[in-house]
Parts: C-alpha cells; sequence; structure tokens
C-alpha cells in the first residue's frame, strides 16, 4: 500500500538516502529496496527474505520464480527463503508448515547502515503466540544481510530457554543459471548425502561434480566446504562460501515436481539451482542454555 504508514514509519526510522528505502506492496508485504553502484538488492520484511542481489556490471545472481506469491503467510518462490526451526517436513508428523515458521512470519527491522562492504539490514524475529503454539517460545533469531560486491547473510540463533534447544535451519539460496544442462556444481565431491528422491538414502557422491539431469534433492551431510557453481554457457562461477554449517542441500525440482507446483513456471527448473547453507537432519544444531549459533553464507560472482 502506497500510503502504509508503517512504510512511512520505516523510511523515518531506517532509510537511507540514495542507498536504502522501504516499500509497500498492494498485497500487504513491505520490502527494502537497496540501490548502490555496488549493488541492487530487496529484502523483504515477511521472512527476513533476500529476493534480489545485482552486484554491478551483473545478470542477477538470485533466481526469482515469475509465479511467486508475495502475500501475506504465503512462502515466496526463489531469492532465500530462511528456513527454521525444522527442515523439510517437522519431524514425527508434529503440526508446522514446511521447512518451519520463520519464512511466512513478519520480521522486525533492527537496524540498517551502510560500511565497506556495502548496505547493512537487521532483521530481528522473537517468539509470538504462532510459534508458542508449536511449541517454540525460547529463541532469538537474528539476520543481517550486506548487499555489496558480495551478499553476506548471518542467521544468528540464541536459545533463551534453560534446556538445550536442537533446531535445523537453512539459508535456501536459489541460484540464477543459464541452463541446468550446462552447469555443474563443486565442493561436495567425497561426501556422503541423503537423496531424498530415492527413500532418503544414504549415498557416496564419489569424486565427480554434483551435475543435474534429473530431480535432484540432496542433503550432504559433514561438509563445511565452499561450493563453486559453474555456468558455462553465461561463463560465470558463483561461490557460495560458508561457516557455521555442516550440511549443503542441492535441489532442482525439474519438470514433473514443477508441473505440481502452482508457484513455479512450467519450464522455471532450466534457469535455478538451489546451493543451499544448512544445518539439517544428522547435522541439526544443539545449542546449550543462553548460547548463540551463527549459520553464515557468503555469495560472489567472478
Ligand atoms: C528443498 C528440499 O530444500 O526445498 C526439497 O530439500 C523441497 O525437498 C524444496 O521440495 C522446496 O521446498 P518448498 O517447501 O519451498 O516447496
Amino acid at each position: 500500500m502506497a500510503n502504509d504508514p508503517r512504510v512511512e514509519e520505516l523510511n523515518k526510522n531506517f532509510g537511507i538516502p540514495e542507498a536504502l528505502k522501504f516499500e509497500g506492496e498492494p498485497g500487504g508485504l513491505i520490502r527494502a529496496v537497496i540501490s548502490t553502484p555496488e549493488a541492487e538488492g530487496t529484502v523483504y520484511l515477511q521472512g527476513a527474505h533476500v529476493t534480489e542481489w545485482t552486484p554491478a556490471g551483473q545478470k542477477p545472481v538470485l533466481f526469482m520464480s515469475s509465479k511467486s506469491l508475495f502475500t501475506p503467510g504465503k512462502a515466496i518462490r526463489g531469492g532465500v527463503p530462511v528456513i527454521f526451526p525444522w527442515f523439510g517436513g517437522r519431524e514425527g508428523g508434529k503440526p508446522g508448515p514446511a521447512h518451519g515458521f520463520a519464512r511466512s512470519m513478519e520480521w522486525q527491522v533492527e537496524s540498517t547502515a551502510t560500511g565497506s562492504n556495502g548496505v547493512t539490514v537487521v532483521l530481528v524475529l522473537e517468539p509470538n503466540d504462532a510459534t508458542r503454539a508449536l511449541g517454540f517460545d525460547s529463541f532469538g533469531l537474528r539476520f543481517r544481510v550486506t548487499f555489496g560486491a558480495a551478499l553476506t547473510m548471518d542467521l544468528q540463533t540464541h536459545n533463551e530457554s534453560s534446556g538445550d534447544f536442537i533446531f535445523e535451519e537453512a539459508l535456501h539460496t536459489y541460484l540464477s543459471i543459464a541452463d541446468i544442462h550446462q552447469a555443474s556444481v563443486t565442493g561436495l565431491e567425497g561426501t556422503t548425502f541423503i537423496d531424498k528422491t530415492d527413500g532418503f538414502k544414504k549415498k557416496a557422491q564419489g569424486n565427480e561434480p554434483v551435475t543435474v539431469a534429473k530431480e535432484t534433492d540432496q542433503v550432504h551431510l559433514n561438509t563445511g566446504a565452499e561450493c563453486v557453481v559453474h555456468d558455462s554457457v553465461w561463463g560465470r562461477t558463483i561461490i557460495v562460501d560458508k561457516s557455521g554449517s555442516n550440511s549443503t542441500v542441492v535441489w532442482n525440482p525439474w519438470v514433473e515436481k514443477t508441473k505440481g507446483m502452482s508457484d513455479m513456471g512450467p519450464e522455471e527448473w532450466r534457469v535455478m539451482i538451489c546451493v543451499e547453507t544448512a544445518n539439517a537432519s544428522d547435522n541439526a544444531v544443539r545449542l546449550a542454555p543462553g548460547a548463540s549459533h551463527t549459520l553464515r553464507a557468503m555469495i560472489r560472482v567472478e
């Protein structure tokens, strides 16, 4: 909404002249739009969801579905969904949305700033009635994103309870590529992965890069390695460096699964690959009372 008073307030408190402004959409979502000589970027308050990062002189690095919803309470398709506190379906058939609640809730702006690495936006999510109803009442989440020549995203989790807190998380990054048939991912050689397309069997990656020639949905375990997406058509490499992460998920829905997704164009599986910086399954994080954990993804293009 053009005249949403929340947008005016956000611009008054957190807008940065010539670099960052908040905008309201007709559907009710609010986003921060970053525009500097180094990069263009967008982050939605819903989900702390980055939907654009375009460093100067490049095509957009993040894939966004042309059919994505931008509707309060519904997940956005593309960009970088923030997955927390469970990855995929919730364990033991307990209630709750796929990939957790963080991606479909509105976060609060804590601060904005400009610095030598770009424009930084910090968003926070605290427990609310909906998270409490799902049994989560003692966590603090802070998402810090810097848009510059690199895109840096930190997801910090704080355990505010008196017991251990076990959770899964991911920066579910959709990368834009020219042609999935002519792309590969290096960095995961020699790892073991859970193949979610084949009954969650554990398999060995071997020494070859990951290539995609069918529906691919694999959780590579016990890997802190940087991954590199090689796009031979556009002649660019996208480097996904990380810390605080022991899992990397590679996902492409391919033809049939895409047909069943109302928020994805029928041919769009050809031009995207997800390389997700995660802690999932065997790599779930266990946090002691009062402790914090930071999951970080740093993306750059060469
Ligand atoms: C991936 C999962 O991370 O996300 C896949 O491994 C899942 O199993 C995909 O299909 C997309 O999930 P969603 O909930 O955004 O459709």
